[in-house]
């Protein structure tokens, strides 16, 4: 069995698997010369040979424990035929949203557009570099969805003023999303995903009293769905304070935390599988202090079940040695 299953399932405090959030990416030279050729993307999310080859080229130099399959949350609205691009420096920009051709799409013609994803998961699953280890798939809440597909640009740039005027659009869109994040979720499970991730990065941005609405019920739909499949979810509800209600609530099999929450609290409060929590930022200082934060992460969950993993993706201009340094920490621990 794989350690991060085993770990889910028989909740083993004795091993630390390890897996990076954007691990493919942008910090590796062999991404970036695929991408300096490959300009589009969207597009490129759609090339099952080239996601596959970046999704195992992480896996190639270091020993950890998954691959998460390169796509991105927003293929989505891509899906659901709202336009999707990425504009370098500025990162996503969006087409204007359709209701009425989202009610009406059928969900054929949404995994046709999509299908190169699960073409990718596949392959990856059935690559021989990923034996003994997850193909993890994953999706976008859908309050974060919501926030990209209304505001149609990234809100740290700026969460547009009426944002929450039209209530009966926001209630008809998030209607939509949940029928179709089961379906992507489904598929990518058929495909051979054996976890689902759900990232929910802008859950940061709500009034706490606007939770239950926004993110609790959704969010629960979805992780009821996935466990109903007998697959391991995990959630990564960025930026929020209370973590403890947020997993009372939603009881997913993994809690992922972000590098601003305590996470000696976090041990304290929570007893289920925890994942992530140390700041990307430590891997572009020194080896000496990545060496200290990471186990101080490690030993302030040394009794409880955890898979090491950073508190946000691992940044553009991190050093591979800090990287492959971080791996060998966690798995010589
Ligand atoms: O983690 C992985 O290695 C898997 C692939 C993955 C990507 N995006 C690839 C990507 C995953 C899981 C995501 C999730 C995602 N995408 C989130 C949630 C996590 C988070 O970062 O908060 C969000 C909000 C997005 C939307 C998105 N995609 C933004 C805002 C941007 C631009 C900002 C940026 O980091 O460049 C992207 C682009 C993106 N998605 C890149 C990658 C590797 C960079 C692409 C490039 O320019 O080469």
């Amino acid at each position: 069995m794989s350690q991060i299953i085993d770990l889910i399932i028989n909740k083993k405090t004795d091993v630390n698997p390890i897996w990076i959030m954007r691990q493919a990416g942008r910090y590796l030279p062999e991404f970036r010369e695929i991408r300096k050729k490959h300009t589009d993307f969207v597009k490129l999310c759609l090339n099952p040979d080239l996601s596959t080859e970046i999704t195992l080229q992480p896996l190639k130099r270091f020993d950890l424990d998954a691959a998460i399959i390169f796509s991105d949350i927003l293929m989505l609205p891509y899906g659901l035929n709202q336009k999707v691009e990425f504009k370098k420096d500025f990162g996503p920009i969006l087409g204007d949203l359709n209701l009425n051709e989202m009610l009406n799409l059928e969900e054929s013609e949404f995994v046709k557009k999509i299908n190169p994803v699960y073409q990718a998961i596949e392959m990856v699953s059935k690559n021989n570099i990923t034996k003994n280890k997850n193909t993890i798939g994953f999706v976008g809440a859908p309050w974060t969805l919501l926030v990209y597909m209304i505001n149609k640009k990234s809100p740290k740039i700026k969460l547009v003023d009426d944002f929450y005027k039209d209530k009966n659009l926001i209630k008809e869109i998030l209607a939509v999303l949940n029928k179709f994040l089961k379906i992507h979720i489904k598929n990518q499970i058929k495909s051979g995903a054996e976890v689902i991730q759900i990232f929910d990065s802008w859950a940061g941005l709500l009034d706490s009293k606007d939770f239950p609405y926004y993110i609790f019920e959704p969010t629960l739909d979805l992780v009821n769905f996935t466990k109903s499949l007998k697959i391991p979810v995990i959630c990564f509800p960025r930026g929020i304070k209370n973590y403890k209600e947020y997993c009372n609530i939603i009881n997913p099999d993994v809690i992922c935390i972000d590098y601003e929450v305590n996470p000696t609290t976090i041990r304290k409060e929570i007893k289920i599988p925890v994942q992530g929590g140390m700041d990307p930022k430590v891997l572009l200082t020194d080896k000496e202090n990545l060496k200290k934060q990471t186990k101080r992460y490690l030993d302030i969950f040394k009794d409880h079940p955890y898979i090491f993993n950073l508190g946000h993706g691992v940044l553009p201009e991190t050093e591979p040695s800090m990287m492959d340094y971080l791996v060998k920490m966690v798995k010589d621990y």
